[in-house]
């Protein structure tokens, strides 16, 4: 079978990191949880005192950054410099500000020419808001998940308890709703279905039936 390259993409909370985990590790091919790298800029620029707003400021941060995505036994850590970031940029601090991070062009430019050089050997399963639009353009398989806001609150909610993260399931809507709205409406690469994408509606499936769902589109493609 050849090596293809495998782009998720879909709103906040969808699944789409759990479902492309789990397909990366069927058909042995590398995971890249672009999120993560947004997330990891994010934090930075809060701990550094760099406000999100300023675009050429927060394009310098990057430069200066190291931003790594290793799989472990745990699951993927995000090293940020070196640095185990993997339970700070799930925080809401970052979660409820990665947006602004993310509408700039020029830190858009500098994190998609490193996301290509990871998927550049295909053999990858990457997940975002971009990669069938953007970062991935040919890969051979291009999924499009979907979910109502209130199933994605309550599994973000559920993950969060089970982490030991405080959870406010009202919050989670809000909070959820108001990151596709910046995500969907910003002028750089808004969230958006790929023409060629397969959507999928995670709504009323669970997570093997989405691997389901997405191994027949791989299977068909490859
Ligand atoms: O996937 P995750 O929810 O971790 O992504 C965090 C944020 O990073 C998104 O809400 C979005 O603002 C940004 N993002 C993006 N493009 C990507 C991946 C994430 O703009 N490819």
């Amino acid at each position: 079978k050849k090596t293809i390259s495998i782009a998720i993409d879909g709103p906040a909370a969808a699944g789409k990191s759990t479902v492309a985990k789990i397909i990366a590790e069927k058909m042995s091919y590398i995971y890249v949880d672009t999120g993560a790298m947004y997330r990891a800029l994010t934090y930075k620029a809060q701990t550094n005192g760099v406000h999100l707003e300023d675009e050429t400021a927060l394009l310098d941060v990057l430069k200066q950054t190291t931003i790594q995505l290793e799989q472990t036994e745990a699951g993927q850590a995000v090293l940020l410099d070196g640095k185990d970031v993997t339970r700070e940029v799930r925080s809401s601090e970052v979660t409820n500000s990665v947006s602004i991070t993310a509408k700039h062009r020029k830190v858009r430019e500098e994190m998609v020419a490193r996301q290509q050089q990871m998927g550049n050997q295909g053999g990858v399963v990457m997940d975002g808001r971009d990669i069938g639009t953007h970062v991935l353009p040919n890969a051979e398989v291009k999924i499009f998940l979907l979910a109502s806001v209130e199933e994605r609150a309550k599994r973000r909610y559920e993950e969060n308890l089970s982490k030991g993260f405080p959870a406010d399931l009202e919050k989670l809507k809000e909070e959820i709703a108001q990151r596709d709205k910046l995500d969907s409406e910003r002028e750089v690469s808004p969230l958006k279905k790929a023409d060629d994408a397969v959507e999928i509606d995670t709504t009323s499936l669970d997570i093997l039936g989405v691997v389901d769902k997405i191994m027949t589109v791989i299977n068909e493609r490859s």
